[in-house]
């Protein structure tokens, strides 16, 4: 399974421990940046983390930066249901229930070893599908009645 991986300068030293993590465990990682300590701005990771799961570049992503800013940027992309989780039970639940596709979390805001935790319950939680596809499918139908929004 390929994991695209994004993050601000917030969130450098976590991205990097993350990949670590689930390269041991298998996970074929794809780091779209940014590598650097520079300040730098969380939408241009938070879209290349977006667009490489939709477009099928990567299975699933995760992204980082301090808080929640970068969630807001995958959100964005079309078919992207990224959710910002704390603890393991949202993520868990997020997968389950709302089939969530990337995975965020701030790194000012959790530990390494809390992100660790929490990973694992996301990718080891499946979709159940079921009764959760009517909400799953009125939420992406939001995403196509906007497109032309401002
Ligand atoms: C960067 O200073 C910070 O604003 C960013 O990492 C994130 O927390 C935004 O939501």
């Amino acid at each position: 399974m390929k994991i695209a991986i994004g993050n601000d300068h917030t969130a450098l030293e976590m991205k990097n421990e993350m990949k670590k993590f689930l390269e041991e465990k298998g996970y074929e990682v794809i780091d779209y940046g940014t590598n650097s300590t520079e300040s730098c701005d969380y939408p241009v990771y938070g879209e290349k983390v977006g667009n490489a799961v939709a477009n099928g570049e990567a299975d699933l992503g995760l992204a980082i930066c301090g808080t929640v800013g970068i969630s807001l940027a995958c959100n964005k992309v079309k078919g992207i249901r990224c959710c910002v989780c704390s603890e393991p039970y949202t993520a868990k639940l997020s997968r389950m229930h709302n089939d969530s596709n990337v995975l965020a979390f701030g790194a000012r805001v959790i530990g390494v070893e809390m992100a660790k935790m929490i990973t694992e319950e996301w990718l080891n939680a499946e979709y159940e599908g079921g009764r959760h596809q009517r909400r799953v499918d009125q939420v992406m139908d939001i995403e196509r009645r906007n497109q032309n929004a401002l």
